[in-house]
């Protein structure tokens, strides 16, 4: 199962809950990016977006070969190659309406995000139609506790 939407949504976390319920492992392909190549922001600032796409794309190709639970960065599902890749799993869209995202964007690990919650705003709309074409199941978690969404998630899994 791979966990798209934007960023701050909750991917990790709501993964890290799946992963324990469900007792399958968990992979974030942010983690396996920064293991491999190092901190996200500097990827950023010295090899460029484009060479960290290419990082991502690896590292959701890497995570989709033992099964699991993968938690993506947002902009994963931008890569054509990707999209082809995901289509072989379960693809759950994350949404939100944003009310709450501003607290959870803190900490500036976030490249695309220097112009705070507007950016994120524009991102996500951007990229709205791409979650929504590439995702089986859309959940919104606005305003839902952790265990809410995990709970709608674990329903429409076993309803497959
Ligand atoms: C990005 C999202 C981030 C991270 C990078 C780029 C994006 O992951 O991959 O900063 O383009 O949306 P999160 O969605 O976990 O914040």
């Amino acid at each position: 199962m791979v966990l798209v939407g934007p960023m701050g949504v909750g991917k990790t976390t709501i993964g890290r809950k799946l992963s324990k319920v469900l007792k399958l492992p968990f992979v974030d392909t942010d983690s396996l990016v920064v293991a491999e190549h190092g901190a996200i922001p500097e990827i950023f600032a010295k090899l460029g977006e484009e060479k960290f796409r290419e990082f991502e794309e690896q590292a959701l190709e890497f995570a989709l070969r033992a099964p699991g639970i993968v938690a993506t960065g947002g902009g994963a599902v931008l890569s054509a190659r990707s999209q082809v890749l995901l289509r072989d799993s379960t693809v759950i869209y994350l949404a939100t309406n944003g009310r709450h995202i501003g607290s959870r964007l803190k900490g500036g690990k976030r490249p695309l995000l220097k112009d705070g919650v507007e950016a994120w705003r524009r991102i996500y709309e951007e990229r709205k139609p791409v979650y929504q074409m590439v995702c089986d199941f859309e959940v919104d978690t606005s305003g839902k506790s952790l265990a809410t969404t995990v709970a709608e998630i674990r329903e429409l899994i076993q309803s497959k």
